[in-house]
């Protein structure tokens, strides 16, 4: 029989009646365990030698277990503090025990409740009291603690390891470990002698120039083989969805609108038909930006949406017959929609292309003042986009959603009538959530009113919308929060493996 050197190295080194680690193999051969257990798996597929897995337990100090084992854990410090300032015959005030324990953070809310759950003292209206008979040196969790550090497993109840593990001490694992032992045909392979192939894992530029590649063996690959996780850099799941839909709206046609983040109310709102005293645009709402107000804008627009807010545009247009200030419209702040750059491009001011038809959209941030909740961010991110073209009809906006939310596998969205100062009709776009089956808001949008393209000098249809990339990324992902997404809470091993779905 031939073998690769490896496999008849590990063959050698097995025992037909001990069963043989692998690390106690690599030992013996001076091969690297992976190489060990590649050949072993190639020797069991051969019939060679019989593999068995055993499960093993692991204990690890965490970070901050590491940290208690060198300072002492903070109820132990409280204890000690405490009978320091004599505490076991008198109470003794809690700011100051805390000071001599040299506690912060975190550490005292840890430190109060462990030492209570431990029985070291009592605290009563702010002073602590300690018991003289308590003993932090003979506390079990501690002494696991120290066991671990040394290396060693601590033989302790389940609970005491059950405890170090809720508080975020250790780290529980599994480890498994393989052996191997020779079967009888491995036996009699190796009394009829087993010569050596060169095998080679390898293919270099040598063996191809040389022409020796048709004469050697390649090595298989042992796809089944452990493999350490390798966890290197990865686009964020929010970026990874926002670039897949910049990738379908220019696939749909679409050319990318860009604009500042902090603009006028202008561009905001004004031109958006949003009547000044709009709930929208009060201070509860918008994030206003104490900077000087914008003053290039084109005199005679803002003449010609003053005109459609006071007196109305078209034919039958009233307007509001409200106040009007172009004070207050060059005023800055941040954007709560990206409406502002559609305008801007409407407008003719970023020259953009305005012969119909057009088609243009952006994936940008916007700040809306609302409360923090499972589906609302103060940041967002909004799929904004438009299309300008002759007589255009809500059949033409909902086709163009059933076409885009189709590319992300969501084929069941919903419409419902809503109403928009500057679109008319308006309609909100709803998607069921995978996991919750919660229908959710993903999105609102319209065919802009005469009083928006009108003194925009925009005179065909234009149907527009934003949609909410996060919902989107909660209906592709399955996140249930918002906030799993991104921020402080957000949760790190579905940040890692979180498949963006298409
Ligand atoms: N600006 C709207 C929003 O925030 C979205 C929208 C844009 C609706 C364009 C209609 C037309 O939610």
């Amino acid at each position: 029989m031939r073998l690769p050197e490896r496999q008849l190295a590990v063959l050698e080194a097995a025992s037909a009646t001990d069963e043989r680690t692998i690390d106690e193999i690599a030992a013996t051969t001076g091969l690297k365990p992976e190489t060990v257990t590649g050949a072993a798996f190639d020797l069991r597929d051969e019939g060679l030698v019989s593999l068995v897995e055993t499960a093993t337990e692991t204990l690890d100090l965490t970070d901050e277990g590491r940290r208690y084992v060198d300072a002492g854990l903070p109820e132990a410090r409280l204890y000690r503090a405490g009978l320091a300032l004599g505490a076991a015959d008198a109470p003794v005030s809690m700011g100051q025990v805390i000071g001599e324990a040299d506690l912060d953070g975190p550490e005292v809310d840890i430190a109060l409740s462990n030492f209570a759950r431990k029985g070291f003292g009592a605290i009563n209206s702010g002073e602590l009291t300690v018991d003289g008979d308590a003993d932090p040196d003979a506390d079990p969790e501690a002494a696991a603690l120290a066991t671990l550090a040394d290396g060693d497993h601590p033989a302790v109840d389940d609970d005491v390891i059950e405890q170090l593990d809720s508080r975020g001490l250790v780290d529980r694992g599994e480890s498994v470990t393989r052996s191997v032992t020779l079967t009888d045909d491995g036996v009699d392979a190796l009394m009829a002698g087993v010569e050596t192939t060169q095998t080679v894992s390898e293919l270099t530029p040598e063996l191809l120039a040389s022409g020796e590649w048709r004469d050697v063996e390649f090595a298989e690959y042992n796809v089944e083989a452990d493999a350490p996780t390798t966890r290197g850099g990865r686009k964020h799941v929010l970026r990874r969805t926002a670039d897949r839909v910049k990738d379908v709206l220019v696939g749909m046609g679409f050319q990318e609108m860009e604009g500042p983040h902090a603009d006028s109310d202008f561009w905001i709102n004004d031109c958006l038909f949003m009547p000044q005293d709009h709930p929208a645009r009060t201070h509860w709402d918008r994030f206003a930006l104490d900077v000087d107000p914008m003053t290039d804008i084109p005199d005679e627009l803002i003449a010609r949406v003053e005109a459609a807010h006071r007196d109305g545009w078209g034919l039958d247009g009233d307007g509001y017959h409200s106040p009007w200030s172009e004070e207050f419209a060059r005023e800055i702040a941040l954007r709560g929609h990206t409406t502002s750059l559609s305008m801007r491009y409407l407008s003719g001011i970023a020259g953009a292309e305005l012969e119909p038809p057009q088609r243009y959209f952006s994936v940008e941030k916007v700040y809306r003042n609302d409360t923090l909740d499972p589906t609302h961010l103060l940041e967002f991110f909004q799929i904004e986009g438009w299309v300008m073209a002759e007589d255009l009809s809500v059949r033409d906006l909902m086709g163009t959603f059933e076409e885009f939310y189709r590319q992300f596998g969501i084929t069941d969205i919903r419409f419902k009538p809503h109403y928009n100062p500057y679109t008319e009709p308006s309609f909100e776009l709803f998607g069921e959530h995978p996991e919750t089956g919660e229908e959710i808001e993903i999105g609102n949008s319209g065919v802009f009113r005469e009083e928006v393209t009108g003194p925009l000098g925009v005179d065909c249809d234009v149907m527009a919308w934003g949609l909410a990339l996060e919902r989107l990324a909660m209906l592709t992902t399955g996140a249930e929060d918002i906030r799993d997404l991104h921020g402080t809470l957000a949760d790190i091993e579905f940040l890692r493996d979180a498949e963006v779905s298409y």
